[in-house]
């Protein structure tokens, strides 16, 4: 079964959306198979976002993902790499549909309260990097 990483930045988390966020989830139907609150390294910041290394805003990205504490997640479920983008949103909240997370509550592309991966390699990746202590757990989910 597909597996993804998901994220509530440091902002979401300030804000008081982590329950929300993952009511939104449990709601949709997905299960939650792995999470933890924590403060992300500078090192793992450069490494999850290793390929906006040469954007002008990836010092403003790293410096904003270490702020604070972020909720990381992984959830499983049919298709969960794509229906999470679509929950998520278009990434600037300028442009994403009132309904999704963070058209309803993002206002700038910097501080857009949440991260999924984009595809079946990130999240593999995304999940290696943020879980590779462990934490992810089997079980059986009825409903
Ligand atoms: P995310 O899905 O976490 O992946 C890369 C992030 O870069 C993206 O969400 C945005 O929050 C961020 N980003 C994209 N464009 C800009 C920008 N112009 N300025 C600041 N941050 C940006």
């Amino acid at each position: 079964m597909e597996r993804t990483f998901i994220m509530v930045k440091p902002d979401g988390v300030q804000r008081n959306l982590v329950g929300e966020i993952v009511s939104r989830f449990e709601q949709k139907g997905f299960k939650l198979v792995g999470a933890k609150l924590m403060q992300i390294p500078n090192e793992l910041a450069e490494e999850h976002y290793g390929e906006h290394k040469d954007k002008p805003f990836f010092g403003e990205l790293t410096s904003f993902i270490t702020s604070g504490p972020v909720f990381a997640m992984v959830w499983e479920g049919e298709n969960v790499i794509t229906t999470a983008r679509k929950m998520m949103g278009a990434t600037n909240p300028a442009e994403s549909d009132i309904g999704t997370i963070r058209g309803d509550y993002g206002l700038t592309v910097g501080k857009n309260v949440i991260h999924g991966s984009d595809s079946p390699e990130s999240a593999e990746r995304e999940i290696g990097l943020f879980f590779s202590e462990g934490g992810q757990v089997d079980y059986t989910k009825d409903a």
